[in-house]
């Protein structure tokens, strides 16, 4: 059955943790969604992850929609939630809305996330009006990676950890149906899960969150560009597929591969003919 918000919100209410990891393509999203995974992120680190970008800034509403909609494709039950990229909602309300329309309409979204809490929660709730789920973001939130001079945990000194609580509420307040909390202290984030009516997701916030969310290739062992502290590999795919590559390689050069049963056939009536 397709999950959907309400999944989300039973789940809030039940207590069973969300599982959510990120998808960029069609195949992949098939693997993931025939696992059981109860949403997948087309989140905008495909800029890292599938673009080679050193961050996720240039990553466009065009790279969004493409992407959103092949894993789209590829998701029969996980819930779609497609990242709005840095400038697509920032700029102004108008542009959220738009934006977040197309990533709905075009990218096939079931719903969105963007980064960003009290300062983004107009955004939220006008685009939450128009009937489009929001997932928020916020603790340590990438696009913003140059006002924080670095990739760092978030949350930590008493003026930060009081304006991460105040975040939580404003998107709240403002209609998110849940909130990814990105790298704050496993005890603030437990703190805010307790006082929140949404879940939260957690990614590098402990396991007090109401769920958790990984990027793929990272819990895959595929990608190890950057490593971050909160990620675990839960398998070595990246190994499988060098493996897989060198064994096709060595029997091409050998020339055991093709077989007979890899070839098609003819007659060889029409072979001699062509002699
Ligand atoms: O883009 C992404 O993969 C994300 C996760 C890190 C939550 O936003």
């Amino acid at each position: 059955m397709k999950k959907t918000v309400e999944t989300f919100a039973k789940a809030k209410l039940s207590g069973e943790k969300l599982t959510m990891l990120t998808a960029y393509d069609y195949s992949t999203a098939k693997l993931i969604d025939a696992a059981g995974i109860d949403a997948i992120l087309v989140g905008d680190s495909l800029g890292n992850v599938m673009l080679g970008y050193e961050d996720t800034l240039s990553v466009t509403v065009e790279d969004m929609i493409h992407h959103g909609a092949a894993v789209a494709r590829g998701a029969k039950e996980a819930l779609v939630v497609v990242d709005m990229p840095f400038m697509s909602y920032q700029t102004s309300v108008y542009d959220a809305v738009v934006n977040a329309g197309r990533l709905m309409k075009e990218g096939r979204a079931q719903a969105v996330k963007l980064e960003g809490g009290v300062e983004m929660a107009d955004r939220i709730k006008a685009i939450t009006d128009c009937g489009i789920p929001v997932m928020a973001h916020i603790g340590l939130t990438p696009q913003s990676i140059n006002a924080f001079g670095g990739f760092k945990v978030q949350g930590k000194s008493e003026a930060q950890a009081k304006k991460f609580m105040e975040d939580a509420m404003a998107v709240q307040e403002a209609g998110a149906f849940a909130v990814t909390f990105e790298c704050v202290p496993a005890k603030l984030a437990d703190l805010a899960t307790k006082k929140l009516a949404i879940p939260t997701i957690g990614i590098g916030a402990g396991a007090g969150c109401d769920g958790q969310v990984l990027v793929y290739a990272d819990a895959c062992g595929m990608f190890s560009d950057f490593t971050p502290k909160f990620v675990k590999r839960f398998g070595e795919a990246g190994a499988v597929i060098t493996e897989a590559v060198k064994g096709y390689i060595s029997e091409v050069k050998a020339g055991t591969y093709p077989q007979e049963q890899h070839t098609y056939k003819i007659d060889d009536e029409v072979i001699e003919k062509l002699y």
